[in-house]
């Protein structure tokens, strides 16, 4: 799968940092144009100066409709979209019952996420392959991120159907459910430096080699179901997660 990024357009929200970023990276390194996107330019302005041919940065917020509609008029304009990564997300800790907790993920990870492919799906190239971004919990529970998790087991379900909705008309859509990731995402639930040391110390037991994943080895899975060795896979969620969903 070295070379059949070459000169493709990929386009990747959540692009300023931890799995996003390096999808971008990796999509760079083998060729592709990527148009990424996110509320800031973040740890992508490094790779602006080395990829000024291949990369471009559209700002904006997946909750905004209408910077949404101006992600597809640019990506309109660079030619059609061979592959897509709507990966933008947060995660809050709040009790299960915060619903205004749980709407606020869902507008990120579910309903930003899904308006993403929708305003996109006629910029696509056919054939053209979408990868969602779930998570390693969706199926599990976790105390405090109960509407983290209904928010991406929500996306989940949706996008299994979606997918067969889609198969007919090239597009081929499928999820990666990161586990455990060394992303700034842990950084922002809100939780102060000790209690997240603990939570982090959990964790690492659960991990076959006792240490968080890097953004790297989620974003070779995601790019090889992107890519066109994965071309008979289709509405699949994979898990990788080191483990943790085994115990
Ligand atoms: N790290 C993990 O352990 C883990 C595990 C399972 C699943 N995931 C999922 O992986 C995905 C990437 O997360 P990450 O771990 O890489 O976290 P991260 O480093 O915090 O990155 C999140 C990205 O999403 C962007 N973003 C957040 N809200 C946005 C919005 N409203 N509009 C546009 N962009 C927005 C952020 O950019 P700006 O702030 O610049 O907008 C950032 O680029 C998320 O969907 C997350 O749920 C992560």
């Amino acid at each position: 799968m070295s070379t059949n990024f070459q000169h493709r357009l990929a386009v990747v929200t959540g692009a300023s940092s931890g799995i996003g970023l390096a999808v971008c990276e990796l999509l760079l390194q083998r060729g592709a144009r990527v148009l990424a996107f996110s509320r800031r330019l973040g740890a992508l302005e490094s790779q602006q100066a080395r990829y000024s041919e291949q990369l471009h940065w559209c700002a904006g917020d997946v909750t905004d409709i209408d910077a949404l509609h101006a992600l597809a008029e640019r990506a309109g304009r660079l030619g059609a979209v061979d592959y897509l990564v709507p990966n933008a997300g947060i995660a809050r800790l709040a009790p299960g019952c915060d619903l205004q907790a749980f709407e606020q993920q869902w507008q990120v990870n579910g309903a930003g996420a899904l308006n993403t492919f929708a305003v996109l799906k006629p910029h696509l190239a056919r054939p053209a392959s979408v990868v969602f971004i779930s998570t390693f919990l969706r199926q599990l529970g976790f105390a405090g991120l109960g509407g983290y998790i209904a928010s991406k087991a929500a996306l989940s379900a949706l996008v299994r159907s979606l997918a067969l909705e889609h198969a007919g008309e090239g597009l081929r859509l499928n999820l990666v459910s990161p586990g455990p990731t060394a992303t700034p995402i842990w950084g922002s639930l809100g939780l102060a430096d000790d209690a997240l040391a603990g939570v982090a110390s959990e964790v690492n037991k659960r991990l076959v080699d006792g240490e968080f994943l890097s953004p790297q080895a989620i974003a070779e899975v995601v790019l090889f179901q992107l890519s066109n060795g994965a071309r008979g896979v289709y509405g699949q969620d994979w898990v990788v997660d080191k483990g943790y969903t085994l115990q």
